[in-house]
């Protein structure tokens, strides 16, 4: 059966360093017989969250906008690579956005108590690229705590990371060593990989 893999770049700058990573995460993914799909999330229309907790009653969302086929992609995809620039220490503003209208997700599952029935018993695995322009300990903690609280809303493991630091200038990515060789890698290894996961996602900090 063919592995759909979906990847959803949140930088706002289209062949910035994390979307360029993605790019070859998903040929990666590709050269391992994947179906991928690329987007930006700069091409939608998504509100931010309102907090109007209806969907606390209905487990659904009750904005009109372009979430709703989001949504579906997210629930539909075997496998989600996720790319996002660091700002302010955490995502950008876009995937933020999309992140927080997963909470009709999050009622669906933990209020109302419902199986997400798309994702049922599927193996869904979850690769996360991040970039950020500095080097600093603590750079990317925000980072994973809420692209696990996002992930297992989808009912997805998370399989791995992909960090980069200090890339600044759009495109700065390409003359790095080996960056792009390991978004390729790690592309293909979470298609193919037939090895039970490991309890934490592999985590490749890349300088
Ligand atoms: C609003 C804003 C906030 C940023 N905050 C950080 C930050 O907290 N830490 C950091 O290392 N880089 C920060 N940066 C730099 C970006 O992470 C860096 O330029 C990165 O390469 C952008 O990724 P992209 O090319 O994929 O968009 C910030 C940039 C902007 C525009």
């Amino acid at each position: 059966m063919t592995v759909k893999v979906l990847g959803i770049s949140a930088s706002p700058r289209a062949g910035g360093n994390s979307d360029l990573l993605l790019h070859q995460a998903l040929a990666g993914a590709e050269s391992a017989n994947a179906q991928v799909e690329y987007l930006r999330l700069c091409d939608f229309n998504i509100a931010p969250c309102i907090e109007c907790n209806s969907c606390f009653k209905t487990g659904r969302c009750q904005i009109e906008d372009d979430y709703q086929l989001l949504m579906k992609k997210m629930l539909d995809t075997d496998r989600l690579i996720f790319a996002t620039p660091i700002f302010f220490m955490t995502v950008c503003a876009q995937a933020k956005i999309l992140i927080d209208r997963c909470q009709c997700l999050w009622a669906h599952k933990y209020v109302l108590k419902k199986p997400l029935i798309e994702t049922k018993s599927r193996d869904r695995r979850a690769m996360v690229i991040a970039v950020g322009g500095t080097k600093s300990k603590k750079m990317f903690d925000s980072i994973r705590l809420t692209m696990k609280y996002y992930l297992d809303v989808l009912d997805m493991k998370y399989a791995a990371n992909l960090f980069v630091n200090k890339m600044e200038e759009p495109g700065q990515i390409e003359k790095h060593p080996n960056a792009l060789k390991e978004a390729f890698r790690l592309g293909a290894e979470l298609v193919t990989t037939e090895n039970p996961l490991p309890e934490k996602p592999i985590d490749i900090e890349l300088t």
